[in-house]
């Protein structure tokens, strides 16, 4: 079977790094892609937003699975265009339609989602843009830290969290005022929650569910998880405190009344839901539904899966996962992401990358590179994740760290302190 992954950062090699294992691939290609996945595959320069060109494109190399890396594409509708378009049909899709990519594109829908099937989350209430006066009334019968969430996808900016009151109030009346363009045309604010927070995975047809190796990533840019937030700087799978009991309780409280919410909504849903929940005091609760993998955690988690992913996919696409087991390896995944002096903020690009040639016992997948005459050079804020499999924690980061140091480009940063807290 020819498979089509849309995406070009390093999830999507990572998925197609593991999706090339298994003998029933036939050709792999990707859309955009990466310098990297181009080493698996074929990229195709398509935008991730181009579904007429996608389309064309699935169908001129026969393609029998589209996998979704990122959300955008899906909120935007690329599976219900799919389903659509009559020569297309036939295309399993891995990916939820617009209906199910709200529990994702939209905060407040998640919200309601969340209280309508009893899911345990932060209490919590919603204002339109008129009601900006409303929620700073609001605002001032909760106890601080505050929580405010842009409605809308805002590129993983739009929660800002605030020590005082007129912090918040000010910046509620930012956002309703335009700071995230349409996105913060309601704005969820919400009670605070304290705990740790790890990523919880499944792959779903919409009514049975497999559950994949749990992770947590590491978000802020400065060691001791200080600094701003980035996309992602690194991730280790599996979670200690992820014990047998806490994932029962993940399951009964969380996964299963989300599956039978789906069904109950009739949200046409296949694909990943990615649980982003925290511990309280061993209780998980949920802080926000996603509708596709985390990036960094897929880095670290393909390295745990011992199954065929791409038989995975299949069953998902074909409603056969009620007698799936999925194989996982006993051991400690872990993923680093180098990036360029700056990033989160301003930084450059156009650096050469070398070294890489001489890792050793580890993958690297390419984030954010470009090939410019033969030479690989940076192009984003996260440039390359190294991910390594050890029996220990302590075995697999450090095997990720003496390959981290193999490579060089100018500005080159990474977390020390990946897994620090666990
Ligand atoms: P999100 O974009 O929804 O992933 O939120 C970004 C980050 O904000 C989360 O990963 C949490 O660290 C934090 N956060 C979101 N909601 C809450 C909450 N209710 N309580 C505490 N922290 C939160
Ligand atoms: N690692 C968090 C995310 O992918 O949103």
């Amino acid at each position: 079977m020819n498979v089509l992954i849309i995406g070009s950062g390093a999830r999507e090699h990572a998925m197609g790094w593991k999706i090339s294992q298994s003998p029933a691939l036939g050709k792999l290609y990707f859309a955009p892609g990466n310098p990297g996945t181009a080493n698996l595959g074929v990229n195709l320069s398509l935008s991730a937003g181009d579904f007429p060109g996608i389309g064309e494109a699935a169908l001129e190399h026969g393609i029998g699975l589209l996998l979704v890396g990122p959300e955008g594409p899906l909120v935007e509708g690329i599976a219900d265009y799919f389903s659509r378009e009559e020569k297309l049909k036939h295309i399993r899709v891995i990916g939820p339609k617009k209906s199910g990519a709200r529990l994702e594109g939209s905060k407040d829908f998640a919200k309601e989602f969340l209280t309508r099937h009893h899911i345990p989350t932060a209490r919590y209430a919603s204002f339109h843009k008129e009601e900006t006066e409303a929620g700073c009334r609001y605002l001032e019968t909760l106890r601080p830290p505050y929580v405010l969430k842009a409605d809308g996808l805002a590129a993983g900016k739009g929660v800002v969290i605030l020590e005082s009151l007129d912090e918040a109030k000010a910046a509620l009346r930012e956002m309703t005022a335009g700071k995230f363009g349409k996105a913060g045309d309601v704005v969820v604010i919400e009670e605070f929650l304290k705990g740790i927070e790890l990523s919880v995975f499944v792959v779903t047809d919409g009514k049975e569910y497999v559950i994949l190796p749990e992770a947590k990533d590491y978000k802020r840019i400065g060691h001791n998880d200080t600094g701003l937030n980035t996309g992602g700087m690194g991730a280790v799978s599996p979670v200690p405190f992820a014990d047998a009991g806490f994932m029962q309780k993940v399951e009964q409280r969380i996964i299963q009344p989300t599956i039978r919410g789906i069904q109950e909504d009739q949200l046409d849903y296949t694909g990943f839901i990615f649980f982003g929940l925290i511990n309280c005091g061993g209780d998980p609760k949920v802080i926000e539904y996603n509708v596709r993998m985390g990036d960094p955690e897929t880095e670290a988690v393909m390295l745990r899966i011992e199954s065929d992913f791409l038989e995975l996919m299949n069953a998902a696409a074909t409603g056969k996962l009620a007698s799936y087991q999925l194989r996982t390896a006993p051991l400690v995944a872990t993923t680093v992401m180098a990036v360029s002096q700056g990033y989160p903020g301003d930084f450059e690009k156009g650096k050469v990358i070398s070294g890489y040639d001489k890792m050793d016992g580890a993958c690297l997948f390419h984030a954010g590179t470009r090939m410019e005459s033969g030479q690989l050079t940076t192009s984003g804020g996260r440039v390359l994740a190294v991910s390594a499999t050890g029996q220990s924690r302590d075995e697999a980061l450090a095997i990720c760290y003496q390959n981290l140091n193999l490579i060089s480009y100018e500005g080159k940063y990474f977390r020390k302190d990946i897994g620090f807290d666990l």
